[in-house]
């Protein structure tokens, strides 16, 4: 049932395309426009909505994260990701005009079941995000977007975190046609962009050699940084939780800007540090920032592994390895960015001659607080 992959994880990483497909499939009309049915709470509700608050655990939060700059730019609703563990222990401000976002692959963690209860409490809708039929988490909430992912076997998370993003896409895009906000007429683009995804993720995947490569030749790292800017923020820190679940080495994941207010500390000779580089096309010279992250920390020593663009050779001449993935929008770029991370992690462990289906002392889901 592997299908001919060495583990279930190598089988779900390949799975994505079809995660990403089945997750987009029948959800808008022929018109272009998008259709949620399964969004059975009152439109008028969702008009007023003055603040969205996301809550997950894991990498589930890590694609909340995503979500976060999706929803602001695309709904210009005041988006918050928060782990559900911490939000209800700390009077959070949630009301009737909070729509609450709860991700979960499992439907099941406990703490997010705990944080739905509370937010309900409190008079919030709260629509799930959910990979399970029927768990307890959608049948809790006020209504479930499913992600279509097909069951996860591997503990490790990795078609449903690229579905959840998929579907946090849809709930903004569908926000923002429901409110009829300024970004309305761009919808059909972002929703264009979207359907090339499948085939961009395979791409990537039939592209994949090098990075395995890589890995498998990073078996005996004792650390591994991970940097991030904007939406390659959350990539960063779910590739450094890929590889402390699977292949038990230190790994942090950063915000590149965060670099010179400390973890430049950190760098010292040989240091692998896993970069993912905005795109050169995209605002606010973010690309360019990123690249002199790249040259600060390669002239303290590190050996940079940078994730870009296709066509972007800005960082060859000085990389000691460069992954490229195709382009695409710069909000949607975490579902191809995440791919090589995966696939890195996955190789790396495999390598080390660890389980990468069952890694020690995880569970698939965590039903205890
Ligand atoms: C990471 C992983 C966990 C889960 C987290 C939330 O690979 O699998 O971090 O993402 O336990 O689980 P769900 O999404 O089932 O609520």
């Amino acid at each position: 049932e592997k299908g001919g992959y060495p583990s279930f994880m190598a089988k779900e990483i390949n799975d994505q395309p079809d995660a990403v497909g089945q997750t987009l499939l029948g959800r808008t009309d022929a018109k272009g426009n998008l259709v949620l049915d399964e969004l059975r709470i009152d439109e008028s509700i969702l008009r007023s909505v003055d603040k969205i608050v996301v809550l997950a655990c894991g990498t589930s939060a890590y694609a909340g994260q995503v979500a976060k700059y999706a929803i602001e730019h695309w709904c210009r609703i005041p988006t918050e990701i928060e782990l559900s563990h911490e939000f209800r222990y700390r009077d959070p401000i949630v009301n009737e005009k909070t729509l609450v976002v709860a991700i979960s692959q499992s439907g099941e963690t406990m703490d997010t079941l705990m944080a739905v209860r509370y937010a309900r409490e409190q008079g919030a809708k709260v629509v799930a995000i959910c990979n399970t039929n029927g768990s307890t988490i959608p049948r809790e909430s006020d209504a479930v977007l499913y992600t279509h992912a097909g069951p996860e076997i591997a503990v490790a998370s990795t078609k449903a975190f690229l579905a959840q993003i998929t579907a946090t896409y849809l709930l903004g895009l569908y926000l923002a046609q429901l409110r009829g906000n300024k970004f309305r007429d761009e919808i059909a683009d972002v929703l264009a962009d979207l359907s090339e995804m499948p085939a961009k993720i395979q791409e990537v995947l039939d592209n994949s050699d090098p990075v395995k490569e890589l890995g498998r030749s990073m078996a005996d790292a004792k650390s591994v940084l991970f940097l991030g800017r904007h939406v390659g923020f959350p990539v960063a820190m779910e590739g450094a939780l890929k590889l402390k679940e699977l292949a038990y080495i230190h790994a942090e994941g950063f915000a590149a800007g965060e670099l010179k207010h400390g973890p430049i500390a950190l760098i010292e000779e040989g240091q692998p540090v896993v970069v993912v580089l905005p795109s050169p096309r995209g605002r606010d010279s973010l690309h360019a920032k990123v690249v002199s992250n790249i040259q600060e920390i390669r002239a303290r020593g590190a050996v940079t592994i940078v994730i870009a663009e296709e066509g972007d050779e800005s960082v060859a001449a000085f990389s000691e390895h460069v992954i490229h993935v195709p382009q695409t929008a710069t909000l949607l770029a975490p579902l191809l960015t995440t791919v090589p991370l995966q696939i890195f992690a996955c190789e790396l462990a495999a390598a080390k001659g660890y389980d990468v289906d069952q890694p020690r002392n995880l569970a698939k889901s965590v039903t205890v607080e």
